[in-house]
């Protein structure tokens, strides 16, 4: 007999697969196909210059060893003071948790505190990465399915009706990757209120907070009560362009950042340290480099939207945040007698060359018969790739 079986727990892990669709874009390519990929969710710009240079001088300056597990103390200090002046609030050093990437955040947080058969409440369709992690501990996924009826937001109403005795953690993620809603003021902190008073952790990823493009974010680091119940995560991947740098960090209660730490240091005993010098630099120089960029997102977000909305058989909502948008393509998958979205997904692949992917790689099941397109990519680009859409549908008589 193989020895090669895996153990049950990694059997229940999910791959999140965007990265699938970038290679199999990728893999097309380099056989010479004119690739436009709406795929991955990637800012399609470079970190500001002065970050690369501190992150250069930082390696110059011997910035190449071990650090500790929870992060370097100068870039904890660093983000809680961003953080405060943001959002006037007052969080402390200690209550900050440097991570390998906003996903090892998430990774850590579950494994830490969800246990098996314990119920975690989370959006469906969603960021692929909690529901993988959740079904890996052995705790049940407790879906709020997203559509018409909420304006494809999970409201206080939707969490509460699913609480019950083994609920032990709610996950919010505004924006949302994949649909581009997000919460308000009064949601959150109703929301969060609800788990306050029953006794419930919420997990807030914020990671597209600067990706807003109607009205202001609301951060759940403003409730008042948020050490009671809060365990949030943000990151530098997609504000600052750095999604390659791995690095992200979680805000919570002071008490468990040291077990948090011990969790960090099983799996890769320290973030990057040159990298960590980096980030001081990216919060202390400002933001005023991404506001032409938030321009241009929200540019391409009206030009996305307009074209997909002119496409046949298709139907979509107008995202407010982060750099997706997830149109319903069911009638003309159904008119082009296809199977489903990710018959579609492929065909476009391998017939267009056009890389989007199928909303099921988004559990659970909310995403059946959409597509998600990133438009982290330029104007020209998203003009091409939705005619190279309108053509390949037109052909199929749609
Ligand atoms: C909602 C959400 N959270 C976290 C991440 C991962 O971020 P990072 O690159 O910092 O691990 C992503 C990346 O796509 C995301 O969409």
């Amino acid at each position: 007999m193989s020895v090669w079986f895996f153990s049950d727990s990694v059997m229940r892990l999910g791959a999140e697969e965007a990265f699938v669709y970038l290679a199999r874009g990728l893999e097309l390519k380099r056989r010479g196909m004119d690739i436009i990929s709406f795929g991955i969710g990637q800012p399609d710009f470079q970190p500001p210059e002065h970050i690369i240079e501190a992150a250069k001088k930082a390696m110059d300056e011997g910035y190449n060893g071990y650090g500790p597990s929870t992060g370097l103390p100068e870039l904890r200090e660093a983000i809680a003071e961003y953080i405060n002046e943001r959002f006037r609030i007052d969080v402390k050093p200690e209550e900050v948790l440097i991570t390998v990437g906003a996903k090892a955040a998430v990774f850590i947080g579950i494994i830490s505190l969800v246990r098996p058969g314990d119920e975690v409440i989370l959006p469906d369709p969603g960021y692929p990465h909690y529901d993988s992690v959740v079904k890996f501990v052995g705790a049940k996924p407790v879906y709020v399915r997203l559509s018409a009826e909420n304006k494809y937001k999970m409201l206080p109403e939707n969490v509460e009706e699913k609480i019950s005795d083994k609920t032990r953690m709610i996950i919010l993620n505004y924006p949302e990757n994949p649909i581009g809603t997000t919460l308000e003021e009064k949601e959150v902190r109703e929301i969060l209120s609800i788990a306050e008073e029953r006794g419930i952790i919420v997990l807030t990823d914020e990671i597209y907070d600067y990706f807003v493009y109607e009205g202001k974010h609301y951060s759940s680091l403003m409730y008042e009560g948020w050490r009671n119940i809060l365990y949030y995560v943000n990151g530098f991947s997609k504000t600052f362009g750095m999604t390659g740098w791995r690095l992200g960090y979680a805000i919570t209660n002071k008490s468990i950042i040291p077990r948090l730490g011990t969790v960090a240091n099983n799996l890769y005993s320290c973030p990057v340290t040159f990298v960590q010098i980096a980030a001081i630099t990216a919060l202390r120089e400002g933001f005023d480099w991404f506001k032409p960029i938030l321009e241009e997102f929200k540019v391409r977000r009206n030009l996305i939207y307009e074209e997909l909305r002119k496409l046949p058989g298709v139907k979509l909502l107008k995202p407010q945040g982060a750099f997706y948008v997830f149109p319903d393509f069911s009638e003309a998958i159904r008119e082009a007698g296809l199977r489903d979205e990710r018959e579609l997904a492929d065909r476009v692949l391998e017939e267009k060359g056009v890389v989007v992917i199928p909303g099921t790689a988004f559990p659970h099941e909310g995403g059946k018969g959409h597509l998600r397109f990133s438009y982290a990519v330029d104007k020209n680009q998203i003009t091409r790739g939705i005619n190279r859409i309108r053509e390949w549908l037109e052909n199929k008589g749609v």
